[in-house]
């Protein structure tokens, strides 16, 4: 027997009604390496490991740890097989802390808490963790949260560990610091998993990749001997171009005028900070900065979702009336005919209702854009199928609860809607968060359709390649306030980068 070999899986199907899910999947997870684990949205990743952390049984197959057939009935029973998933959702209670949050559900409530915290906090100094066991889950930023679910699953002795796609929601600098860990993991000789769209990621961290396509196993390669363009190709199955064009708008006119937006939160922090610039008519602005720098709030506040304390944005309608949005709902704004478009960061809460179909999603919109939809089905049904075909949305149907979605695809619905309502100004919040390179690439021909239509689309983004191939200027947000808009087409990564972090605020 391979004695490096963790997990064998054989001949894994699992079905969700029709739906085919995993369809006789063969893999392998070994000791002292990490496995990235790749497909398309929807390709049956989180399911396969859904078997693994006793979430779902398979209905085919079996699984074998060390050579021995095991049923995983539970997550308990997961844990007692030393495996441990840290799933995209986090389960914490907010007003415990890191070491309570721990051992919650251990010992049947006698929770002895000091040996708890020298123990997390062992776990912590051993992988390289910066943590502070006995921080509150409230004050802590996502990136410490997940290092909290880590720590959990390694206090309950797992050495099998799976990661559901645990960098969407991290910045540039946090990832590095998880994989360092990952590492020191591995060379403690735990096996790891993990899921990520990164392509760079894949190469950067893991040791091996495994691919998905339509609920189907394609394969495992060295990730010494692949590229981010044979991964591509393995997983869509046929060769994919990753180039994104830019072509130039002919005739760019003054679209959306922000002038010294000040808002301010709920304890009085300036969350932007005398923000002013305008976006034209066939321009991709993008927004660049460190995650909490006013890019929630800035779109948020355009769309009257954020209350604002100073300042002024109107909207230059055809026959340059200008509107002033300032002032009004989000529903005004709507109703007075500026033609915006938003895609939120929060796709289930802010952006669809989880528990409606397609069809019942756009109706929502065009509903509440005033065009009594309510009683006609016929028009969101028809742009249901129309984003269903055209970003190939992987649904049972258009009337399929949306939630039960894979990731990827609850975000073609949502840009899919956006962009059909035929908007003059389109904004997006980490619009390809959690997509598929392959979907990504959609999404970035698909905004630069909607540019040479005239639309003047914002986009905040998180990647600065990204930003600076589709971008035509790059507006750069730092602390609130507006460190510097640059040329895409001539800027660098490096000069981004600066103005991202070492902007001096002016009173500074
Ligand atoms: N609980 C469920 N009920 C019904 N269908 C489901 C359920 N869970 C997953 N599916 C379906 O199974 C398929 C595989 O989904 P899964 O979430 O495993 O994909 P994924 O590869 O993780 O995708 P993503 O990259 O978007 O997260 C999808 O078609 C999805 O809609
Ligand atoms: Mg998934």
């Amino acid at each position: 027997m391979d004695k490096n070999c963790a997990i064998k899986m054989r001949g894994i199907t699992k079905r969700f009604g029709q739906v085919v899910a995993n369809d006789s999947i063969d893999l392998e997870i070994r000791r002292g390496e990490i496995l990235a684990l790749l497909g398309e949205n929807g390709s049956g990743k989180t399911t396969l490991m859904n078997m693994l952390s006793g979430i779902y049984q398979p209905d085919e197959g079996e699984i074998y740890e060390d050579g021995n057939l095991i049923y995983i009935h539970s997550p308990r029973e997961a844990y007692e097989y030393g495996i441990g998933m840290i799933h995209q959702h986090y389960k914490l209670i907010e007003v415990f802390t890191a070491a309570q949050n721990v051992i919650l559900g251990l010992n049947d409530g006698k929770l002895d808490l000091s040996a708890a915290n020298a123990k997390v906090a062992e776990i912590c100094s051993r992988y390289g963790f910066e943590i502070d066991p006995e921080m509150k889950v409230y004050d802590m930023s996502v990136s410490q949260k997940q290092t909290v679910e880590i720590v959990k699953v390694l206090y309950r002795g797992a050495d099998i560990l799976i990661l559901d796609e645990p960098t969407a929601v991290l910045t540039p600098q946090e990832t590095q610091k998880l994989f360092s860990v990952l590492r020191n993991m591995k060379a403690d000789g735990k096996a790891i998993v993990i899921i990520t769209h990164k392509l760079h990621e894949v190469m950067d961290v893991s040791d091996k990749v495994a691919v998905l396509r339509k609920g189907k196993y394609i394969g495992t390669v060295n990730t010494s001997e692949t590229d981010p363009q044979s991964l591509t190709n393995m997983m869509v199955g046929h060769s994919v171009t990753l180039n994104i064009d830019r072509p130039r708008y002919d005739k760019p006119e003054k679209k959306l005028i922000v002038e010294h937006l000040t808002c301010v939160d709920d304890e009085g922090v300036k969350k932007l900070d005398d923000v002013t610039f305008t976006a034209y008519t066939g321009e991709i602005l993008g927004v660049a900065g460190i995650s909490g720098s006013g890019q929630k709030e800035l779109l948020e506040a355009i769309t009257g979702l954020y209350p604002v304390k100073e300042g002024s944005v109107r909207i230059i309608n055809e026959g340059k009336a200008e509107v002033e949005l300032i002032g009004k709902s989000p529903k005004k704004i709507r109703e007075s005919g500026v033609g915006m478009a938003f895609v939120p960061e929060d796709r289930l809460g802010m952006g669809l209702v989880g528990s409606m179909g397609m069809t019942g999603n756009m109706m929502l919109r065009s509903w509440k854009n005033g065009k009594g939809a309510l009683v006609r089905r016929k028009e969101p049904e028809s742009l249901a199928n129309k984003v269903l075909e055209e970003l190939e949305v992987v649904t049972p149907g258009i009337d399929y609860p949306v939630r039960r979605l894979s990731g990827g695809n609850v975000q073609k619905v949502l840009v899919g809607r956006e962009i059909s309502l035929e908007p003059s100004v389109l904004m997006t919040a980490y619009a390809v968060r959690g997509l598929d390179i392959n979907t990504s690439y959609t999404i970035y021909n698909l905004l630069t359709e909607e540019k040479m239509k005239g639309v003047a689309v914002l986009y905040v983004g998180e990647d600065l390649d990204v930003l600076l191939e589709l971008a035509d200027r790059i507006l750069v947000l730092c602390g609130g306030q507006v460190a510097g808009i640059v040329d895409a087409r001539s800027a660098t990564k490096e000069e981004i980068g600066l103005l991202m972090t070492e902007y001096k605020s002016k009173e500074a």
